[in-house]
């Protein structure tokens, strides 16, 4: 058995833990990350790629922003199709000069891997029954088994960055939590394909046959989403003839510039929206996935990881540096506030754009009143911009 003693155990290897380690590494707070999987089977993981400022800030704070600013591109601006034709939103110049930044996800958790290994940070893989203990009490440890034997980290406090399926959430005694979901009866089938982007911005298309996104990772990578059916299998699904219902989705001139090619991965996710509180239980924070989940349009699911991760960050430090707690006491409704405004976008910017199967004819009039609301509206396009680039901290 191998015991460690850390002020913060952090249970998950995604983006919030590694982002949470590495920001308090620098700050002389000890930490160690427990993940359950491989570095490979992580960094094999294909997630969105729009960054807001606030993740990008602290990306350069945690010493890992050299890459992304090299390889990130910075966007002022996305299109929305809808009835033949591209109408854009141009996000700089409706919120004054904010951008996003493209930059893949699994590129995100590569570079904070790499500074970890730089500081010799602490990150176990392959941990198995991990298992949360005193939550309640004023010493609280985690133990797991690797290796063949039980392993112990005692800790000050424990952060539960383990995703939807962690061990955190499930923690926290029924009667404490409240869970607030609701899943959406259509998925996203998306492909990477090493081709150059359709556009130089992201396109979101509303079509009758259903949404359609056309996204990128760089000059010579693009990600494409359709809206399929919750019952369709990816293996189902031929490249060609995802291109052709991509192509048949988009406006004629955009289709006409696609280029297509095989498919590098291609994968059905499902949309949810899932709101956990309180996410503060005694020593246990949750954060990112392990207590929300947004449906993808609105690009919001790393970037409200790293909100969180902001508000802990300096939570943690105003604990451990000034022997302040009150930013770790009003984390949970800290970090709830903004959640609940990103999924809000997130759930409206979904039914803006999708066709929805159990939809009527006044669904259809109500949705198509909204896009036309949208277009003839500065106000309207600034409220749409102002959550996209992301709401402040
Ligand atoms: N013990 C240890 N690790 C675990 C356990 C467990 N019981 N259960 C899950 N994990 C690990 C997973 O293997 C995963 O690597 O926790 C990690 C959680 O990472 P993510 O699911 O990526 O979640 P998070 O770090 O919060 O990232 C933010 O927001 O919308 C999304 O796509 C976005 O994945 C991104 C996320
Ligand atoms: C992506 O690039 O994978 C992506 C971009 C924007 C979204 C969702 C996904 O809204």
């Amino acid at each position: 058995m191998t015991s460690y003693k850390t002020q913060v155990v952090i249970i998950g290897g995604g983006p919030s833990g590694l982002l949470l380690s590495q920001l308090l590494h620098r700050k002389g707070i000890d930490s160690i990350v427990l993940e359950k999987r491989s570095r490979e089977h992580v960094l094999g993981r294909i997630r969105a790629g729009v960054l807001e400022q606030g993740l990008v800030a602290l990306m350069r704070e945690a010493g890992c922003g050299a890459r992304m600013d090299r390889e990130g591109e910075t966007h002022e601006g996305f299109y929305i199709a809808h009835q033949g034709r591209l109408d854009r939103i141009n996000l700089a110049g409706a919120t004054g000069g904010a951008t996003v930044m493209v930059y893949g996800q699994t590129e995100v958790t590569r570079d904070l891997y790499a500074a970890r290994d730089e500081m010799g940070g602490v990150v176990l893989h392959g941990v198995e029954d991990v298992e949360l203990h005193g939550l309640r009490d004023t010493r609280p440890y985690v133990t797991w088994q690797q290796d063949g034997g039980t392993h112990r980290a005692d800790c000050d406090f424990i952060v539960g960055a383990d995703g939807f399926h962690g061990v955190s959430r499930k923690s926290i005694p029924a009667d404490v939590l409240t869970e607030y979901e609701k899943v959406y009866p259509f998925g996203w089938l998306g492909v990477l394909s090493q081709t150059p982007p359709v556009a130089e911005e992201l396109i979101y298309a509303r079509h009758p046959r259903g949404f359609a996104l056309c996204s990128q990772r760089s000059k010579c990578l693009s990600r494409y989403y359709i809206q399929v059916p919750l019952s369709d299998r990816a293996e189902d699904w031929s490249d060609d003839a995802f291109w052709a219902e991509l192509k048949r989705r988009l406006p004629q001139d955009v289709a006409a510039g696609l280029q297509t090619g095989p498919s590098i991965e291609k994968s059905i996710a499902p949309l949810r929206s899932f709101v956990a509180e309180p996410m503060r239980y005694g020593n246990l924070f949750l954060a990112g996935d392990a207590a929300h989940i947004v449906p993808p349009t609105g690009a919001k699911g790393l970037n409200l990881a790293a909100s969180d991760i902001y508000y802990l960050y300096h939570g943690f430090q105003d604990h451990y540096l000034n022997g302040d707690s009150a930013g770790l006491d009003s984390y949970s409704q800290k970090a709830l506030a903004r959640v609940w405004k990103a999924e809000r976008f997130s759930w409206w910017m979904t039914n803006l754009l999708h066709r929805a199967p159990d939809g009527n004819d006044t669904d259809l009039r109500l949705q198509q009143a909204d896009l036309d609301y949208l277009f003839s509206s500065a106000a309207a396009q600034a409220s749409l911009a102002e959550n996209y680039v992301g709401l402040p901290y």
